[in-house]
């Protein structure tokens, strides 16, 4: 690292009192009376802290540089991630990581009443994806979600526990990781996904995650899930992480941005059964293929200067490391799309969830957010 990572730094100071200055914007009452989050790392908020062995965690710097005293909570960011601009917009504080909180930690209770974050960094719709380095999907539902609704239903009794829920949102964002694991060089990956899931046609490979997914829905249906907010793939191609397959010419990868978009089409489709099989169940859902394109294909109208590099990483589009102490940041961490490899920069996230709560179709159907919470 040259000189350059230095002015990148001192440059980055002065974001920060922006940045606190609108921290400080006070919480008004909440739309819902609580926010439940499962899935992947853009949920993450610091439930990966607690496996230690894992390599998919992210708290340590560079990581939270923009967060309220640089501090690296586990979210995958330079800042908040979407869960936090969404409990935001809801008048909720950001729900607090369920592995932080202990089965004697005082006020449990009241925090089970309010919201819990469940989402794990590498998590994925296939208990097969990053098994072993994060709480897969199924774990966040049938340990973690249940023990939280157990504790509920004991609190409450069941009907109370039941009302609650339903008024309440839940949020679910996972996918991507499937998608990247299996458009990754079978090299990479065959130790991680069973051989058969390289073989399957891309479209019976997006139909085997569509038939769990409906599955683990179906179960949360059961736990008391009402108004879901669905977050769908992003344009996984597009990824610094995957445009380095394509050393020369670094364009989006075209197997991976397919994927994501049959991924997208299948669960829509699964969502609108869904609501049609349970007319008490409602929906949102994020198209963030659709969503994040329209900033990769128009940067400068959506006030973008960088769309292909990382921020934060090493090498050839800052994208051949991932984001760590010795890491090079950019200067201005508001112009690039994306933190690190793999993840969206905190003013990503922050313009795609106003997209999600305000926003209408194409980017989010068939209601958005905040016509969830009605
Ligand atoms: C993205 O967010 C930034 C910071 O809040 C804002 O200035 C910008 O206008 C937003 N861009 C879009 C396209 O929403
Ligand atoms: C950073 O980028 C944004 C968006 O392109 C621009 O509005 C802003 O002036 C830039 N800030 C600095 C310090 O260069
Ligand atoms: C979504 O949300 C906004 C703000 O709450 C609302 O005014 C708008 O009508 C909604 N969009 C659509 C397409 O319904």
């Amino acid at each position: 690292m040259g000189p350059s990572c230095k002015s990148a730094t001192i440059a980055a100071g002065g974001l920060l009192l922006l940045w606190v200055s609108f921290l400080a914007e006070p919480v008004r009452g909440g739309l819902v009376p609580a926010l439940y989050v499962l899935g992947d790392s853009q949920a993450d908020v610091g439930n990966n802290n607690h496996l230690a062995l894992s390599p998919l965690r992210a708290n340590f710097p560079r990581n939270g540089i923009d967060y309220p005293e640089q501090q690296a909570t586990g979210r995958f960011s330079n800042g908040r991630n979407f869960v936090d601009f969404l409990a935001g917009k809801l008048g909720l504080t950001s729900p607090p990581p369920y592995h932080s909180i202990s089965n004697t930690t005082p006020g449990r209770y009241s925090t089970f009443l309010t919201g819990v974050n469940f989402a794990s960094g590498g998590a994925g719709v296939l208990g097969l994806t990053n098994k072993g380095q994060c709480f897969s999907f199924d774990h966040q539902i049938e340990r973690d979600y249940l023990n939280v609704y157990s504790g509920l239903v004991q609190q409450l009794g069941k009907p109370q526990a039941m009302a609650h829920l339903a008024k309440s949102i839940f949020t679910v964002a996972i996918g991507g990781n499937d998608i990247i694991f299996r458009a990754l060089p079978p090299t990479v990956t065959v130790e991680l996904l069973a051989v058969e899931l390289q073989v399957l046609s891309p479209q019976r490979f997006i139909e085997l995650l569509a038939q769990n997914l409906e599955r683990q829905l179906q179960r949360l249906y059961e736990l008391g899930m009402r108004r879901l907010f669905f977050v769908g793939a992003a344009p996984i191609g597009c990824l610094p992480l995957m445009r380095e397959l394509n050393l020369l010419t670094q364009e989006c990868h075209p197997g991976a941005n397919d994927l994501s978009v049959r991924y997208n089409a299948e669960v829509a489709s699964l969502l609108r059964s869904m609501s049609a099989r349970h007319p008490d169940f409602r929906y949102s859902f994020f198209d963030g293929y659709t969503a994040l394109m329209q900033y990769i294909d128009k940067p400068q109208a959506n006030g973008y200067a960088e769309v292909k590099a990382a921020c934060c990483g090493l090498g050839d589009n800052k994208a051949m490391y991932r984001c760590g102490r010795v890491s090079c940041v950019c200067p201005n961490r508001t112009d690039h799309i994306f933190w690190d490899l793999v993840h969206p920069t905190e003013t990503t996230s922050g313009n795609l969830t106003s997209v999600a709560f305000a926003g209408s179709a194409p980017f989010v159907s068939p209601v958005n957010v905040s016509q969830l919470c009605d």
